[in-house]
């Protein structure tokens, strides 16, 4: 299984790099910020075709179209695009994340950026891998010494200023801070050791699923802003090492104190 869906998202990317060149047209807003382009549905359609011909009775959660739910004890979880904006701007940081649970655990995950054809996978207690080479997370122990990634959520321009109090804590006390704008990357380079945290409110299932269990297979932790295991369904998450988890949790409680979600 998990050689079938690296050879789709593999197949996806070539949709996505073939989309970036030829300037895949916006096709519509979900809103003031959030876009789609005929790139995002050509790939969920493509991963969707591949993954029922292979499966014909499994379950897909996609970001770009509802599928009716089998209620098999399969479920896919998809994002045929994460960085929308970026590629529709040909910023080159987008990416393709699959995950794939049974029961309700996820066994297996799967993120694919094209543009420098870095494919990050894991296996439930198998570990974590980019191309093929084993990977682990960072063990920087301060967060001054951190490079810190986040994102803003499409409504900052009504709640910008309040995400920014978040920007703010860690800009003054990490050693960097990014917003580059892919969570499912940010997720992998937590995952390897390029970042040493990552935080953002308001993500999808597609946008973390994946990104989630590379993360714990690589060694790292994945919370919600109250130190509880994160689920995907859920409002906010915090991904680290590990070691600067509890300062993180620390800050942003500190920044929200007294402030409701
Ligand atoms: C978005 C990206 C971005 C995050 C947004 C997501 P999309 O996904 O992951 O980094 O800040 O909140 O929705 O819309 O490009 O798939
Ligand atoms: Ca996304
Ligand atoms: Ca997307």
């Amino acid at each position: 299984m998990l050689e079938t869906i690296k050879k789709i998202i593999k197949q996806a990317g070539k949709i996505a790099i073939a989309g970036y060149h030829a300037s895949s047209k916006v096709i519509h807003h979900k809103g003031a910020t959030d876009i789609v382009t005929q790139t995002d549905l050509k790939i969920e359609d493509f991963i969707r075709s591949q993954i029922l011909q292979y499966y014909p009775d499994h379950d897909l959660l996609m970001e770009e179209t509802d599928n009716e739910l089998k209620k098999s004890n399969h479920l896919w979880i998809i994002d045929p695009l994460d960085g929308t904006t970026n590629f529709a701007h040909k910023f080159p940081f987008f990416a393709i994340s699959i995950a794939y649970e049974e029961n309700q655990i996820r066994q297996l995950a799967a993120v694919y950026i094209p543009f420098f054809q870095e494919l990050f996978w894991a296996e439930k207690d198998m570990g974590a891998y980019l191309n093929g080479r084993k990977i682990q997370v960072s063990e920087t122990a301060e967060i001054s010494q951190s490079l810190i990634a986040t994102g803003f959520p499409y409504d900052r321009w009504q709640k910008g200023d309040y995400y920014l109090q978040e920007f703010a804590a860690f800009m003054k006390r990490a050693q960097g801070i990014r917003r580059a704008g892919a969570a499912a990357i940010d997720l992998c380079y937590t995952a390897c050791g390029r970042l040493d945290g990552f935080f953002e409110r308001k993500l999808k299932p597609w946008d973390t699923a994946a990104g989630s269990l590379i993360v714990r297979e690589a060694g790292g932790k994945v919370t919600n802003y109250s130190g509880d295991l994160q689920h995907y369904t859920e409002d906010t998450i915090i991904a680290s090492n590990g070691i600067i988890h509890q300062n993180m949790l620390d800050i942003l409680s500190q920044v929200n104190q007294g402030e409701k979600n």
